[in-house]
């Protein structure tokens, strides 16, 4: 349905893509996902045109939108955008909003373009807001009015970048419904997004995009559990893992929380569970265990995720003498730890560089 050669796009300062080349069939769902940076906004912007390409073809149903005089505007029309800032007119209620491309474009009747967008909104779970104006909405509303619009236009495919990502963690849900009842139906969709779960369930087909191209293509399994590629593999580690190595008492504590933050955001982590996992490393690691280092220390905190059971395994490593911290005589500290985790194991290794170990498990708790 889409066939992409050789895609090059350069700007002043940045080549995000040096030579792509992808084939997306009809029915296909595919989660675009990378490192920042790596030109997956880049990629669907250029499969509309609305980023000209440095170089390269991009036929859509066998037409090249790429060429010299090409129509642009109308093999466009065959492709939806949904963008993370929704992009509503402000000054239009929300029915007004699905009905003027259809009208305008499409040459659709006033009633026609009304009943389509009533029965689009229905299906979205707005049916009773059609003459709300998008100010008084929510960000998930507003967003799922733009995906109601760009059903009107009858797209064959319709490309999302990072839908949810301006949202509140409470709406990101309901936009995933919409797009998962998409996918169901069959529509035809890329869709950038950080949401890994969620990418994961519901495509076909995953792009993970690095190196200037899609550095790999596979089925979810395929690059979320067993990717072939070395830059793949890190990435997914890194989706899981958060590491964080401490070598001085005047590391940013603030900082490192709110990659905890993120890195729990992320992966769906409930904000009971990241509050706990915050308040462990913050009595265990700067309560107990720093005070007691001598000057050259290094501690490194692992936290790793584990979907199964909503539980993350904290392990503190750190070099030195061997100490127990579990036997700690702060015994405030030690308290609030436990009440995070009932689970604290500690080990010694000599072997370890970091021969000191703490491993807690810390679960979601009622
Ligand atoms: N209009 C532009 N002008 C100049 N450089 C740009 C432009 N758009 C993107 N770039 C650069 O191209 C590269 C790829 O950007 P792009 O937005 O496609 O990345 P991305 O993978 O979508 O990242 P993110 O996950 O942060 O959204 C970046 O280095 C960016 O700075
Ligand atoms: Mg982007």
């Amino acid at each position: 349905m889409i066939r992409i050669e050789h895609l090059r796009k350069e700007y002043p300062t940045a080549v995000p893509l040096k030579d792509v080349n992808v084939e997306i069939h009809k029915g296909d769902v595919i989660s675009v996902i990378g490192p920042s940076g790596t030109g997956k906004s880049t990629l669907i912007r250029c499969i509309n045109m609305l980023d000209k390409p440095t170089s390269g073809k991009i036929f859509v149903d066998g037409e090249e939108i790429t060429a010299k005089g090409s129509d642009v505007a109308r093999i466009r029309r065959k492709m939806g955008m949904v963008f993370q800032h929704f992009n509503l007119f402000p000054h239009m209620t929300v029915i007004e909003n699905i009905m003027s491309a259809p009208m305008d474009l499409l040459g659709k009747s006033k009633q026609e373009a009304y009943d389509k967008g009533i029965e689009l909104l229905r299906k979205v779970g707005l049916g009773d807001k059609a003459l709300n104006y998008p100010d008084v909405m929510s960000g998930g509303q507003k967003q799922r009015v733009a995906i109601a619009r760009t059903l009107a236009m009858e797209p064959e495919i319709i490309l999302f970048d990072e839908p949810t990502s301006a949202l509140d963690p409470t709406m990101i849900g309901e936009v995933q419904a919409v797009i998962r009842d998409l996918a169901k139906q069959g529509t035809t969709m890329i869709i950038v997004t950080h949401e890994m779960k969620f990418a994961r369930e519901i495509c076909n087909r995953v792009f993970y995009m690095d190196e200037g191209g899609v550095y790999e293509d596979g089925t979810p399994e395929q690059i979320f559990d067993n990717p072939q590629k070395e830059k793949t593999r890190q990435f997914i580690r890194h989706l899981k893992v958060l590491e964080y190595s401490i070598t001085s008492r005047d590391f940013d504590f603030i900082g490192f929380n709110t990659q905890i933050e993120e890195f729990g955001r992320k992966n769906r982590i409930s904000q009971r569970t990241i509050y706990n996992i915050q308040s462990y490393v913050e009595e265990m690691c700067m309560q107990i265990i720093l005070p007691q280092l001598k000057d050259l220390f290094e501690t490194l905190v692992t936290i790793e995720y584990s979907e199964e059971n909503d539980d993350a395994d904290v392990v503190i490593r750190f070099n030195g003498e061997p100490f127990d911290p579990t036997k700690s005589d702060n015994e405030l500290s030690l308290m609030l730890a436990k009440k995070a985790t009932d689970n604290i194991i500690y080990s010694f290794d000599p072997e370890q560089k970091l021969s000191n170990r703490v491993d807690a498990q810390i679960h979601w708790r009622q």
